[in-house]
């Protein structure tokens, strides 16, 4: 028997997608409109996905309100209406891309839940692309 609950939460963040240890012709040539050197935002949006067994007493998988306080914390203060390059220090030399940003996302939250859940974080960059990070 497999259950997840899931939360669903959003943050509005600026970034810039380049290495730089490359060239600024690599960049462009990688990474396009997304190395404008002046930054770009997205409207990002988030599910996080819990798995694991119903206490039967409370018939809660997880307090949701501890799920959301969560996700407050470890990513809408942490993320929302920053410049991800600049202003959040796990992307100061990780570039923050969705690919990237899930899994920073998925190990903050991974330390602060309960080793007998399991969890999964989809971020949406933009309504059409995607990724589902699962550890
Ligand atoms: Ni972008």
């Amino acid at each position: 028997m497999s259950l997840t609950v899931f939360r669903k939460a959003h943050f509005n963040a600026a970034h810039r997608l380049y290495r730089k240890d490359w060239s600024e012709e690599r960049n462009e040539e990688i990474f396009g409109k997304c190395n404008n050197p002046n930054f770009h935002g997205h409207n990002y949006e988030l599910e996080v996905g819990v798995t694991g067994e119903v206490d039967p007493e409370t018939g809660y998988l997880i307090d949701m309100k501890v799920l959301k306080d969560l996700i407050r914390e470890e990513v809408e203060d942490a993320f929302d209406h920053k410049n991800l390059n600049v202003e959040v220090p796990e992307f100061a030399n990780l570039n923050p891309t969705a690919e990237n940003i899930a899994k920073v996302i998925w190990e903050k939250l991974r330390k602060r839940l309960d080793s007998d859940f399991k969890l999964s974080v989809k971020l949406y960059e933009t309504p059409r692309n995607f990724v589902l990070f699962t550890g």
